[in-house]
């Protein structure tokens, strides 16, 4: 079709030419270009040595665990309801006896110093101006002290790891209640350090080395350098020094030993709310809430122990079902934008933690890479809530989010009786429990249940 046309005159070009201040500080340009958490994931990357930055990203041994949690919350459909008013939407909500701005707080982390400098301090002063939750773990590399400095008027937890010189355990944990810390989160999933590969393949100590390799893979990398030459040196809350992989260090740190009896011990030493992290099955929730805990984190310690482990928010409804109302259940592995958090607190969860999403952006951008994350995460939780037609979390439900089957557990057969003779031998036991039949596989695509799936 023939258009008339014309010279354009500068009076018609004038409006649309709209030209952006030029922003001089490099650390705002660089953040204010990323707008979900897989961008800051992207810009960390680029500036964080690969030790540093894979021991952060990675999980144990095929990272099955966390690519699985991962996925879990993307394989979801949601049910909008239309027309509501959502003019105003309140994302605040009651956890462990205080309030949170938001329903999502910081996980614990180990090490955030060799993450990014300003480590643990950015992480609890950005928590505490967004009014939310900040962890600090027994493996941090700020004290107690030094982060209720950074967070003086903001909610800050304690992760309690029991070590085997519980002494020491009891001694920093009594630091953090004197401190102020309210909330006690008590990680139960480490008898034993996760087979991080990634870290035995990049030959990555604590503290980092300086080798050939690292020395190459630091040239393009010099403020982490800088920042990590001209700081305090790393010591942890917990430990002086320490020279040697991480694993050997958990290792040698970790109590095998430690039981639902020292839980309770542990829950009386404390006088805040008690949380226990890294419940993996029903059973075990049932049986921590049974010994008087205020709470239990679903949570598989973001994929870095055992691999192959339930998926949090897959395990959340079942929970839910029997727990809710009577512990306060918060969830963790796996979050990487609002939506997940949202589809958490509708399958029943009161609260969740992200441990990657916060290292994400303070390895982008220090306080204000977190002040990012937050405000990622924030603002996506608004929308998808307005565009599900709610405006407090607590008209969030089941009925918003369906589940879509892929990776359903195979139901086990039922117990068969036990045999008469004596002691069963291997092979009569294998006989006594078939494997399940090929027909109950699950489904290679992605299947709608309305029902939510069982665990
Ligand atoms: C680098 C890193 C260090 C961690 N250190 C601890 C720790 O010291 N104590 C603890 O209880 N959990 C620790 N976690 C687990 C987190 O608290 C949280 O459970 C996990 O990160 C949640 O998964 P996400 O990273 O996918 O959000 C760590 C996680 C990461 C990524």
């Amino acid at each position: 079709m023939k258009m008339e046309r014309r010279i354009p005159r500068p009076a018609d070009l004038a409006p649309l030419m709209r030209f952006k201040p030029l922003e001089l500080d490099a650390r705002k340009r660089r953040l204010a270009k990323a707008h979900t958490i897989a961008d800051l994931r992207a810009i960390a990357k680029r500036r964080t040595p690969k030790g540093a930055f894979d021991y952060t990203d990675g999980a144990a041994e095929e990272e099955l665990s966390l690519a699985r949690a991962r996925r879990a919350f993307r394989e979801i459909e949601f049910h909008p309801a239309i027309l509501r008013d959502v003019s105003t939407v309140d994302t605040s909500v009651e956890i462990f006896g205080g309030r949170s701005a938001m329903p999502f707080g910081i996980a614990p982390t180990g090490f955030t110093r060799m993450m990014q400098a300003e480590g643990e301090r950015a992480g609890s002063s950005a928590a505490g101006a967004a009014g939310i939750p900040f962890s600090l773990s027994t493996l941090g590399t700020t004290s107690p002290e030094g982060v209720r400095e950074a967070n003086p008027d903001g909610r800050n937890w304690f992760q309690l790891y029991m070590q085997k010189d519980r002494d020491k355990s009891m001694q920093l944990m009594q630091r953090a209640a004197d401190a102020g810390f309210d909330t006690l989160l008590v990680t139960v999933d480490v008898p034993a350090a996760g087979a991080r590969l990634r870290d035995s393949y990049n030959g990555f100590t604590i503290p980092p080395q300086l080798t050939p390799t690292t020395v190459l893979n630091a040239i393009p990398r010099p403020e982490w350098w800088w920042n990590f030459l001209t700081t305090e040196p790393l010591t942890f809350a917990s430990l002086s020094e320490w020279n040697g992989t991480i694993g050997e260090l958990l290792d040698s740190l970790f109590d095998p030993t430690v039981d639902f009896d020292d839980l309770e011990w542990i829950r009386d030493q404390w006088p805040g709310k008690v949380a226990v992290k890294g419940i993996q099955t029903l059973d075990d929730a049932k049986a921590v809430v049974d010994r008087g805990v205020d709470g239990i984190v679903l949570s598989n310690h973001g994929g870095r122990q055992l691999d192959r482990a339930p998926i949090p928010f897959r395990l959340l409804p079942s929970v839910a079902a029997e727990l809710k109302g009577k512990t306060e259940i918060v969830v963790d592995t796996g979050i990487m934008a609002g939506a997940d958090i949202v589809a958490a607190l509708a399958c029943g969860a009161d609260f969740t933690l992200v441990g990657r999403a916060y290292l994400y952006g303070l390895m982008a951008g220090g306080r204000e890479g977190v002040d990012r994350t937050i405000e990622i995460l924030s603002k996506e939780i608004v929308r998808t809530m307005k565009l599900l037609g709610v405006s407090s979390v607590a008209e969030l439900n089941p009925d918003h989010v369906t589940q879509l089957q892929r990776m359903v557990p195979i139901p086990r057969p039922a117990a068969a009786a036990p045999p008469a003779a004596s002691t069963p031998t291997p092979a009569k036991r294998t006989a006594a429990k078939p494997r399940a039949k090929a027909a109950s596989k699950p489904a290679e695509g992605l299947v709608a249940s309305p029902n939510r799936t069982k665990n």
